[in-house]
């Protein structure tokens, strides 16, 4: 597996991986604040990792692996990748999601804060931390 940084011509590539809204998709790609890491099989997309640079810590906007390629531990890996990377980093994750949950946990993100029916579904959302960094700086002028 080979983790590149993913550009505008990947976008039906991040869309196959998992569906979402493809404006967001395309914000994520194309926008200097976000960096989308991809995980490479064969030049093929199979899993990627979006990281909001304007925040310190940084945060993990979404991962996802390919369905076809989940818990052969490429998630595991590019999340480990990116910590190395950019040490202190923030995400938040619904308490429904188990796997994810798990997933974070086991690459030594913890439990900081909830905010509780944060989500549609009325679930919560945990923030989980890894690293030192605990001030959160929004600069948003780069929106
Ligand atoms: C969450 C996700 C990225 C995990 O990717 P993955 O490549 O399958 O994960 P890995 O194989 O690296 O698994 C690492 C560890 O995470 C945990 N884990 C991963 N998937 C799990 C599942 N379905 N159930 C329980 N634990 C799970 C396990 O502890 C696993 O270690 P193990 O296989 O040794 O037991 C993947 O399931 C996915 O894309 N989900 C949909 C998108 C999503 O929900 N993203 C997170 C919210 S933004």
């Amino acid at each position: 597996m080979e983790l590149v940084e993913l550009g505008l011509s990947r976008l039906e590539d991040m869309l196959a991986v998992q569906p979402r809204d493809a404006s967001i998709c395309q914000s994520e790609l194309s926008s200097p604040g976000y960096l989308v890491w991809g995980a490479l099989r064969k030049e093929a997309v199979i899993g990627y990792v979006v990281v909001d640079s304007r925040i310190t810590p940084h945060e993990i906007h979404m991962i996802a692996v390919h369905p076809e390629s989940r818990r052969q531990g490429i998630g595991f890996r590019m999340l480990t990748a990116v910590v190395a990377k950019y040490r202190s980093i923030f995400l938040e994750v619904s308490d429904s999601n188990t796997a994810a949950q798990k997933l974070y946990a086991r690459a030594g993100f913890r439990e900081v804060g909830r905010r509780k029916a944060y989500y549609n579904d009325g679930s919560d959302a945990i923030l989980m931390q890894v690293g030192d960094e605990i001030v959160m700086e929004r600069n948003i002028s780069e929106t």
